[in-house]
């Protein structure tokens, strides 16, 4: 396994790789590794010849009074695990190799970006759609593969590529859980014992709608209460949003009848945490 730390060896990695005509994945990560990365990594390797995971915790996508500084970094670890799963190039550049001096161009997914997460963070959905448009120039990979556990952010990436022409093929890999439920997230090394407990109830509170949307209940707002109403009364938690929208557009729906998205976000102690579901449509 080879680590690139600038951008030039990177691409003499790929012209390497496209001169013997073999494909490349790429999965992009922020590190502090887990299965639902890892998931991915296994995808990748199964659909690709060579997989490149780039690990750069992202500054752009992050808002002034969010967790930049404190975010958990473990490089030698991450090494270690994507070693055992046979990668064969690490991307790890320095914030100064990927923002020079004087970077002032931006992508931007109109729109889309303001939806979701992307209200209660401002700028975040341009610092990822910026980040991600940049690995995929460096790296250029044939295959990309990101996590459903981020709906939001792979439907933004997804239209980003369609809208831009950018020749990589984008592959969502389903959310991986802890066995009691819990969505895999780095940030969950932020929660204490008790508010691990606590942050369940972002799980909770989605297969409360499943359950009501498995007995036949259709009316939107009748499944938003009532997952909302699962949050209860803890005071470790505060509900960001519960939404049920329409997984292209990111639009609030009142049909069901094509399939929606049934995304969640809260935070937990100081931990932001976010979980959704898909509800399927008439068929
Ligand atoms: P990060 O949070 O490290 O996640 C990297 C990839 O892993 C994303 O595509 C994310 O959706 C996926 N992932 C995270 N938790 C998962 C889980 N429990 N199950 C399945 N997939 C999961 O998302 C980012 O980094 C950044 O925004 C990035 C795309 C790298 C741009 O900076």
């Amino acid at each position: 396994m080879k680590i690139c730390h600038t951008i030039d060896e990177m691409r003499a990695v790929r012209v390497a790789a496209r001169g013997v005509g073999k494909t490349i994945g790429l999965v992009p990560t922020m590190g502090a590794l887990h299965e639902g990365h890892l998931s991915l990594v296994r995808m990748a390797k199964a659909q690709c010849d060579l997989v490149v995971v780039s690990i750069f915790v992202n500054p752009l996508q992050f808002g002034p009074n969010e967790d930049l500084a404190k975010y958990p970094r473990n490089f030698d670890r991450d090494c270690d695990l994507l070693e055992r799963e046979g990668v064969d190039f690490i991307l790890a550049p320095s914030v100064e190799e990927m923002y020079p001096a004087g970077a002032v161009t931006y992508v931007t997914v109109e729109s889309l970006s303001d939806k979701l997460c992307g209200r209660s963070r401002p700028g975040h959905f341009r610092g990822v759609t910026t980040v991600v448009s940049k690995l995929f120039n460096i790296v250029q990979p044939d295959r990309a593969f990101f996590g459903q556990k981020d709906a939001a952010q792979s439907t933004i990436i997804r239209r980003m590529v369609r809208d831009l022409n950018i020749p990589v093929q984008v592959v969502i890999g389903a959310i991986v859980r802890e066995p009691d439920g819990l969505a895999m997230s780095s940030r969950n090394a932020y929660l204490d014992v008790p508010q691990r407990k606590s942050a369940l109830v972002l799980h909770r509170s989605l297969q409360t709608v499943q359950a009501l949307f498995d007995q036949g209940e259709r009316r939107v707002q009748t499944l938003i209460e009532a997952g909302k109403q699962a949050f209860g009364r803890d005071p470790s938690v505060q509900l960001d949003y519960l939404e049920i929208v329409d997984p292209e557009t990111l639009d609030p729906v009142d049909d069901l009848s094509r399939g929606a998205l049934v995304a969640v976000a809260a935070f937990v102690g100081k931990a932001r945490l976010i979980d959704n579901l898909v509800l399927p449509g008439n068929t």
